[in-house]
């Protein structure tokens, strides 16, 4: 395979103009059946579990439950961990008592050692015993092992429920004679193992043409988790398919293990570039979550009745059966694989990892935000993207020189189309060797970087994890020198093939290296960079172009041998954009906000880097599955994601180019990026129609970035994501349960992209079961409730307000966000059936982290009985603005005002003209003109 796969990643590269247009090589990645820990795993049967709890070691403590464990078919023993933590979370530990080497354990997943919350013993027998925290309690059965969690109405989740647990203890090859089968095992490895014959690939396997040595045998843990009172089930990101998890009983398992799948297919389970071992499982009663802290290779198994068929509205029937099944047997007892207990639960997941600890948090909701601020509380919020962030981003494998740049921002500015971010793939470096500059295309990169700042713009430069194995080129030099790189099996340095041809991994898994590879971010150490500099983190699952499954092999070795990479492969990436966050932070001793993008991704990704969904394709469909894609990964903690606007591969007809800037438009992140083979595609260079259509879409989203940085500020303190899916704020209407093709962003717009050729009709599903109104966002017509028929022109995007919001603008449309900072903002207020609504503004200087020592101000905007107030929400803010209000726009209002009464601090009182449209039912009240930096209120008159 690999042989393909690097012709014709290299004919790409080097000997342009060869397009590959064959899609994915399936056989170049491996199925279940092909991974031997996986065939393992996926062979049991539910049954009673092999694992008992020895409660006659139970310890309790103030926060946690301890006992020993017992696999009782080989005798092997583990330790049993059980945490109450704070915020409706438990975390469950599973490790082996005496290992012969130790497990490895996830390190930076989290953004600190989770809180410990006081737990209530309940209940403590010979069989069980019962510890309640908060609202929640879980019940631990010893035999067989299983553990229940309640909410406060009902059991949510049941672990081993299907007696699917395995642990496989670390052990040595050859038998030792003095241990016997079944008998009494201390501090001893077990030789005979009651799941574990002389199966092909415990100790080595093959694939194509790769070996890998195993010397530490077999290692895989797994358990199935059931949630009783679900009746979907979403995230483990990344995987190129439908938002709600399809059943894998008759497919291959999900697979999370970070790989440079080249042109990746749709609508299937294969891994992606990243992997993020956290579900949400969701029911009209309740949701909950489970993170699997694991960053091996992990198969997951689903069993759902959300998924099949996702659609605009789907699932409804389902979803009433399964509730009705719930309730008749939501509480019973049995379970650690009883047959009784497998018929109760309609959605379970079984993960399946192939070494490291069984390490679990319980999320217990009960609702979708409550979820998502619990994995915030573990994992952290995204990193407070800089204002520019939310702009346009302008890419291309490549802009070729520094003319090229000046020619493409000089075109915006010509075609009156705003763009804060140019950006700079690997040709700009000299030879592929990152952090360097090609001489003679970017000969004075200080003076091209000088020139965007000075129009108010930046640059994004690319630098990947692979070093160029060249004694020209001080990186190389510095990590021979220092023992920087990952090692082979054999303790040799690695040595893979990508980009600059032979090359080595920096170990990231090693502090010393952290340092160094941080510090290289430094101005005197990255010459030619500013900090106008983000950057790309591109490749780092890592892609090893000649390695198994295009990436590194499993025995490769880290930290001194501390660890093989079939421990942490998961998150290399994340520890590569770790060490970049801290060298942009270093870089101006932590006065601005960095902005990083990274390919691979695991959990805890958000505090460093925003995700793109990599290298998709020009076509419909991969224009549709942005949506799913950057669901899953927004409800999986990173809710800065973005799809290649346009496609890489390929070429996009002007009709998908102008839907795909549309549908970007209201994406977290917005950047076009196409393949080095490709035809260049800026929006001048695809005809008028495109041009002004792209155009127009770009200039939407400008005025919408106050509204961005809002829900980006929202994000920072609730965890809540940017993209919602619409059961996030309907969790009881069951036809949302299913729709893959529009989403929430914040609780305020509705957006259902045009992602068909030639449609004429889009069906938008109006959330709220008539209790909520929406709003066309652009004509303010209402809309019918429930599943509507809407017919679309090429101008058309679907989007619509939430009667009750408030969505805040700024309308003067300026060559990049930055030179709008001090513009002025206008205010749409869309009623509710009680002609009410409310919203939040953030005001901060956009780039640093000044807000954190209360230079900020948030705004509670409210209007109730005719009147509008604007209050401030932070006690003794420390920021100052020159920000006005220019227009508010009252929506859905039924009687007509003529003027309005402001007061504030700066006027006292003062009249405005208000202008009343009584066909669209909206009144304009223009150049009230208060500063937003203090309370004011505007009151309508008659
Ligand atoms: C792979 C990335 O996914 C793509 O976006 C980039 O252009 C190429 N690497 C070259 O750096």
């Amino acid at each position: 395979m690999t042989r393909l796969f690097i012709s014709l990643y290299f004919a790409s590269a080097f000997l342009s103009p060869l397009i590959p247009v064959h899609g994915v090589d399936r056989g170049n990645f491996k199925t279940c059946q092909q991974s031997s820990f996986c065939r393992r795993c996926r062979a049991m049967e539910p049954s009673n579990s092999a694992y008992e709890l020895l409660l006659n070691t139970l310890k309790v403590e103030t926060s946690s439950v301890e006992a020993e464990m017992v696999n009782t078919r080989n005798f092997a023993r583990f330790k049993f961990q059980f945490y109450a933590l704070i915020d409706g979370t438990f975390r469950m530990k599973i490790s082996e008592l005496n290992p012969i080497k130790p497990r490895y354990e996830v390190q930076d997943a989290l953004v600190g050692e989770p809180l410990l919350e006081k737990l209530e013993l309940l209940d403590r027998t010979a069989e069980k015993v019962s510890i309640k925290c908060g609202p929640n309690s879980a019940t631990i059965t010893a035999k067989p092992f299983r553990v229940d969690l309640h909410d406060q109405n009902s059991l949510v989740i049941s672990a081993n429920d299907r007696g699917l647990m395995k642990f496989e203890h670390y052990r040595l090859k050859t038998p030792q004679s003095d241990v016997e089968e079944g008998g009494e095992v201390e501090h001893v490895p077990v030789v005979v193992d009651g799941d574990l014959g002389d199966e092909d690939g415990a100790w080595e396997e093959s694939f194509k043409s790769h070996h890998d040595s195993k010397p530490h045998g077999p290692s895989a843990v797994a358990m199935d988790f059931s949630f009783p009172a679900s009746e979907s089930i979403y995230g483990i990101p990344e995987h190129a398919d439908s938002f709600s998890l399809k059943s894998t009983v008759d497919t291959d398992p999900y697979r999370l293990y970070n790989l440079d799948v080249f042109e990746y297919e749709l609508d299937n389970p294969m891994a992606l570039y990243g992997s993020i071992p956290f579900v949400i499982a969701h029911g009209a009663a309740s949701s909950v979550g489970v993170f699997w802290h694991n960053a091996a290779e992990t198969w997951v198994d689903i069993k759902s009745k959300g998924g099949e068929g996702s659609s605009v509205v789907g699932g409804a029937a389902a979803g009433v059966v399964s509730s009705i099944v719930n309730l008749v047997s939501g509480g019973s007892e049995g379970g650690g694989g009883q047959e009784g207990s497998r018929a109760r639960s309609n959605v379970d997941a079984r993960f399946m990892s192939e070494s490291g600890l069984i390490d679990v948090f319980f999320l217990m909701g009960p609702k979708p935000l409550d979820v998502s601020r619990q994995y915030a509380k573990l994992t952290g919020t995204a990193a407070f993207p800089p204002y520019f962030a939310f702009g346009y981003h302008q890419s291309r494998w490549n802009y070729n020189d520094q003319e090229d740049v000046k020619n493409v921002d000089e075109s915006f500015d010509e075609h009156d189309i705003p763009c804060d971010v140019i950006w700079l793939d690997i040709e700009h470096t000299s030879g592929k060797r990152y952090f360097t500059w090609d001489k003679v295309k970017f000969p004075n990169p200080k003076e091209m970087l000088d020139h965007e700042t000075a129009k108010g713009r930046k640059m994004v430069a690319i630098v990947d994890p692979h070093i160029k194995r060249d004694g020209g080129y001080f990186l190389h030099n510095d990590a021979e020198a220092n023992d920087y790189y990952v090692k082979n099996k054999d303790g040799k340095i690695y040595e893979g093939w990508c980009w600059p041809g032979s090359s080595s991994y920096l170990d990231f898994f090693d502090e010393k290296v952290m340092d160094y590879y941080s510090a290289r971010y430094l101005f005197s150490n990255y010459v030619g960079s500013t900090e106008d500099l983000h950057i790309w983190n591109d490749m780092n699952e890592p892609s090893v172009f000649n390695g198994p499954e295009v990436t590194m092999p499993k025995d490769c070795l880290h930290s001194g041998g501390l660890w093989e990479h079939r421990d942490v492969h998961n998150v290399y990436a994340l520890m590569h954009v770790k060490a970049t966050m801290d060298g942009l932070l270093k870089r101006t001793d932590g006065r601005l906000r960095p902005f990083i993008l990274s390919r691979g991704h695991f959990a805890g990704t958000q505090r460093f880097a925003a995700v793109w969904t990599g290298d998709n394709a020009a076509e419909w469909g991969h224009l549709r599955i942005s949506i799913p894609m950057c669901l899953s990964l927004s409800i999986a903690g990173i809710p800065m994601c973005g799809a290649d606007i346009t496609g890489f591969f390929k070429f996009p007809t002007a009709e998908l180019f102008i839907r795909w800037y549309q549908a970007g438009a209201f994406q977290p992140f917005y950047r076009s990026h196409s393949h080095i083979d490709t035809k260049r595609r800026e929006p001048w260079l695809m005809g008028d129609e495109a041009l002004r259509l792209s155009r127009e879409a770009l200039r939407i989203r400008y005025s919408l970035l106050p509204f961005w940085y809002g829900l980006a500020r929202q994000h920072e303190v609730t965890g809540a994501p940017y993209m919602r899916p619409l059961w996030y704020h309907y969790p009881t209407e069951r036809a949302t349960f299913n729709i893959d093709s529009e989403y929430l962003l914040g609780d305020s717009l509705l957006v259902h992209p045009v992602t068909e050729a030639g449609a004429r009709y889009v069906t938008v599903h109006f959330p709220g079961e008539g209790k909520d109104i929406w709003y066309d966002y652009f004509t303010f017509e209402r809309m019918p409730e429930g599943a509507t028929q809407i017919p679309v022109t090429i101008e058309k995007i679907p989007v619509y307000q939430r009667g009750g919001s408030i969505v805040v603008k700024k309308e003067r449309i300026r060559r990049a966000s930055s030179l709008t900072h001090n513009d002025p903002f206008t205010l749409v207020v869309a009623l509710d059936a009680k002609n009410e609504a409310s919203g939040m503004i953030y005001l901060d200087d956009g780039q640093s982290y000044e807000y954190r020592d209360g230079k900020y101000i948030e705004l509670f905007l409210n209007f109730a009985n005719d009147k509008f107030t604007s209050r401030v929400v932070n006690v003794n803010p420390q920021y100052t603005t020159k920000e006005r209000l220019e227009k508010v726009v009252i929506v859905g209002i039924a009687a007509n005002y003529t003027k309005a009464e402001v007061e504030c601090q700066e006027f006292g009182k003062v009249l405005v003209d208000c202008v009343y449209d009584d066909q669209t039912q909206v009144l304009v009240i223009r150049k009230p003109w208060m500063n937003m930096g203090s309370p004011w209120s505007l009151q309508l008159l008659k």
